[in-house]
């Protein structure tokens, strides 16, 4: 039995093949209304969402199973004081898959480490949101045809923005892909991200302030909104929240077929104008994220028939040092156990298991 809570854990001949079984749904759903029947999926989640949320909702009814949960912390015993890993317990005794939102790092882990069902991470905190590059690489692949030798433009919010840790994630690991990093200094992309994958694996990439310079090369330019909800600093959001917007004019900037990507909802980083123009992908790319949850819940399901858990990987694990994300589901779940990895033995650095940040 698998849950997906990096995009890590899938490799690039298992993402192949859920976009594939993605095409084939688009093209036959009728072949797949009945494979989950009798299944019950639960959408558990801490934090607002629309498209995430729904998306997971309509795959799973148009599988021909159900889905039971809740939309928002309060209205479950989280409110109450009860743990991540005890609600995961609980809802294995009435469901079949999880899918699971939370504003803490590295809460999806933990219940995927309690439950006995599949739990899929749909977005904890800054830190990871596999299943919207699910949705992103079908699109890029439906869009313009492949998912090697591109030029992937990630612009906005690098720092706090999950979807574009993930998708870096999953996109580097393709041939020949370069990354052109646009972002305010003050919202660059995380070291987890940074050092564990583009510097450890030699991918190519750039870091610049400027949208129309950048803007030329890009096959995809992929634009983040400012996450206001994960500044600590609301002076900070004010400065940094109209740093880029997208029009008309600097789509004139921009290859012929370029892909504007985003992962939605958006604020005021991309014009409304910019909506009519062909390249623009982000509604077809809303639509695609059903469609790769459909695929994925088919795969985690049949995995589960399984029953042998994935045992987790305990080498280089240390129990000694504490993290200080106050955001990682560590500063509050009830005994949990600190726990890291060294992710550079050089130079003695260590991670947190739960949110990835150095400790
Ligand atoms: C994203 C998210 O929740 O991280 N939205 C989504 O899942 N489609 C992006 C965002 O909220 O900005």
């Amino acid at each position: 039995m698998r849950s997906l809570i990096s995009i890590l854990e899938l490799s690039v001949e298992e993402l192949d093949q859920l976009i594939t079984t993605a095409k084939d749904i688009i093209d036959h759903p009728e072949k797949y209304w009945d494979c989950c029947k009798h299944k019950k999926l639960a959408t558990l989640f801490f934090e607002p969402s629309t498209r995430t949320r729904l998306s997971f909702e309509a795959a799973m009814l148009e599988l021909g199973g159900t889905v039971l949960g809740f939309s928002e912390a309060s209205s479950s015993s989280a409110s109450k004081g009860e743990s991540v890993a005890d609600t995961a317990k609980i809802v294995s005794c009435y469901a079949d898959i999880i899918a699971m939102r939370h504003p803490r790092e590295g809460a999806p882990f933990v219940a995927s480490q309690a439950a006995s069902i599949p739990v899929i991470n749909a977005g904890d905190g800054g830190h990871n949101h596999p299943t919207q590059t699910l949705a992103d690489l079908l699109t890029i692949s439906r869009e313009l045809g492949r998912l090697d030798n591109l030029t992937i433009g990630l612009c906005g919010d690098l720092k706090y923005g999950r979807t574009v840790h993930s998708l870096i994630e999953a996109t580097s690991r393709y041939t020949g892909v370069k990354f052109v990093l646009i972002s305010p200094k003050e919202l660059k992309i995380p070291g987890f991200i940074r050092y564990n994958v583009l510097e450890k694996h030699q991918v190519p990439y750039i870091e610049t302030t400027s949208l129309e310079e950048a803007m030329p090369q890009l096959d995809v330019l992929y634009m983040t909104r400012i996450q206001q909800e994960r500044f600590e600093d609301p002076c900070e959001y004010e400065r940094l929240k109209d740093s880029y917007i997208l029009n008309t004019d600097k789509m004139q900037l921009a290859k012929e077929k370029m892909c504007v990507m985003h992962p939605l909802p958006r604020v005021n980083e991309i014009s409304i104008k910019v909506d009519d123009d062909p390249r623009a992908a982000y509604f077809r790319q809303a639509l695609n994220g059903k469609y790769m949850r459909m695929a994925l819940i088919l795969k985690l399901l049949e995995e589960a028939k399984n029953p042998t858990k994935v045992a987790f990987d305990t080498t280089g694990l240390v129990s000694d040092k504490i993290c200080s994300n106050p955001k990682c589901i560590s500063a509050v779940e009830q005994e949990l156990p600190h726990l890291s990895r060294i992710t550079d033995a050089a130079e003695n650095i260590h991670r947190c298991i739960y949110c990835e940040q150095r400790v």
